[in-house]
C-alpha cells in the first residue's frame, strides 16, 4: 500500500448557531490536532449548507461566524488552513467525478439523508441526497488521512473510504501508469471520540444537543455570555440521586452522564477522573462547579467571537488566504485525477512533466 503523508481535514456547516456540541465534538478537537506535525485544513462547508435552503444574507453572516469561532477557539490561521469550500472549485469538480464512482445503492443507505429529508423525500434537493459524495470530495481533494468528526458522521466517512477504494481499484492500471503506485487515494481514518463525542440536550439527556431545539435552554451557544451559560447549567435537567463514584453508575442516567461528560471534555479529563472528585456529591454541588468551568472555558471564546465578527473584512481576508493555500494543494490532486480518468486538459499532463 502506498504511504500517504499525514494530513488532517474537517468541515463545519455554516447553518445556525454553533453550540457546545459543535465545540466539544469538533472545534476543540481541531485546535488540539494542531499540535501534530501534520498540516490541518478546517473548512466552512457553505456548499453543503445550501442542500437545505438558506437565506443569502444569513448564510454570509454564518460563514463569517463559524470562521470567527474557529479563530476564537484557538485555530491558528497561519499554521492551519482556514477557508470556505465554495472558494476552492476543485471540491465541486471532484464531487462530479465521485458521482460517477459512488453507487446509488450506497447512497440509499445513508441514514442522515433519511432523517433530513423526512417524509417528503420526493421534494428533497438532489444536493441533499448527494451530500456525502461532496463530503468525500472535500476530504480526498487533499488526500486527507485523518478526519476528526462527531459520531453522527461515521457513516459518511465509511462512504468516503468506499469511494477511495473503488476509485483505486477501478483505475488501478492508470494510477500505476501515471506513477502513483498501487493507490491514489488514502483510506481515510475517522477520529471519533473523547468524553463528549455526543453532547446531549440540557433538557433531555436522550436527545442530541441541537441548533434546532425549540428551547434555547437545551443548548449552550458559543455566543452565550457568562450569565446565560451559568443559568442554563443551573436549570439543566437532572435526577434526584447524588453522582455515583463509578462510571457504570451513570448507565440509565442520561442527564447525569451528559453533565459529567461535558465536565470531562471541558477539563480535558475522563469521566472516571470527574467521578473521583465528585462521586457522592449532589447536583447542588456539582452544577456550580460545572458552571464555573463552562464559564471560564467558553465566555472568553464568545467575547473573542464578538470582537472578530465586528470586523468582517479581516475574516474575509483570512478566508481568502486560506482558500488560496487550500487550492494550491487541491489543484495538483485534480490534475492527477483528470489524467487518471483519461480527460484531456490544458497544460502538460503530469505524466509528461515527470
Ligand atoms: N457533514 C459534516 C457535518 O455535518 C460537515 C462536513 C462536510 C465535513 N464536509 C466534511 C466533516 C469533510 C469532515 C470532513 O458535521
Amino acid at each position: 500500500m502506498a504511504a500517504f503523508t499525514e494530513l488532517v481535514f474537517s468541515g463545519v456547516q455554516p447553518t445556525g448557531n454553533l453550540h457546545l456540541g459543535n465545540y466539544l465534538g469538533a472545534v476543540k478537537r481541531f485546535v488540539e490536532m494542531q499540535a501534530r506535525e501534520a498540516q490541518c485544513l478546517y473548512c466552512v462547508v457553505d456548499m453543503h449548507a445550501i442542500t437545505l435552503w438558506q437565506d443569502p444574507e444569513a448564510l454570509r453572516g454564518q460563514i463569517r461566524e463559524v470562521t470567527a469561532a474557529f479563530l476564537a477557539a484557538g485555530i491558528d490561521p497561519k499554521r492551519s488552513i482556514v477557508f470556505n469550500q465554495s472558494q476552492v472549485h476543485q471540491h465541486a469538480e471532484l464531487a462530479w467525478i465521485f458521482n460517477c464512482v459512488a453507487r446509488l445503492g450506497w447512497l440509499n443507505r445513508m441514514t442522515q439523508f433519511k432523517d433530513k429529508a423526512g417524509k417528503d423525500r420526493e421534494n428533497a434537493s438532489i444536493g441533499l441526497y448527494d451530500y456525502p459524495v461532496l463530503m468525500a470530495a472535500d476530504i480526498l481533494a487533499y488526500r486527507a488521512t485523518h478526519v476528526p468528526v462527531g459520531e453522527d458522521q461515521k457513516q459518511h466517512l465509511e462512504l468516503t473510504r468506499d469511494i477511495a477504494q473503488k476509485f483505486n481499484t477501478d483505475f488501478a492500471g492508470s494510477i500505476a501508469a501515471h506513477g502513483h503506485g498501487d493507490a491514489f487515494f488514502p483510506i481515510t481514518e475517522p477520529l471519533i471520540g473523547g468524553p463528549a463525542a455526543r453532547v446531549m440536550s440540557l433538557r433531555d439527556g436522550t436527545k442530541k444537543m441541537s441548533k434546532s431545539d425549540p428551547s434555547d435552554n437545551a443548548r449552550i451557544n458559543l455566543t452565550d455570555d457568562a450569565d446565560a451559560i451559568a443559568q442554563k447549567i443551573r436549570r439543566a435537567k437532572t435526577d434526584p440521586e447524588p453522582l455515583p463514584s463509578e462510571v457504570a453508575g451513570l448507565k440509565e442516567r442520561p442527564e447525569a452522564d451528559n453533565l459529567v461528560g461535558i465536565y470531562a471534555a471541558l477539563a480535558g479529563i475522563t469521566r472516571e477522573d470527574v467521578l473521583r472528585d465528585f462521586g457522592g456529591a449532589q447536583f447542588s454541588t456539582f452544577k456550580p462547579a460545572l458552571a464555573d468551568l463552562a464559564v471560564t472555558s467558553l465566555a472568553p471564546i464568545a467575547g473573542e467571537m464578538r470582537r472578530l465578527t465586528a470586523d468582517p473584512g479581516h475574516i474575509d481576508a483570512v478566508l481568502a488566504d486560506g482558500s488560496a493555500r487550500a487550492e494550491a494543494i487541491a489543484a495538483p490532486t485534480l490534475d492527477a485525477v483528470k489524467d487518471i480518468v483519461g480527460f484531456v486538459r490544458r497544460g502538460p499532463s503530469l505524466q509528461a512533466v515527470r
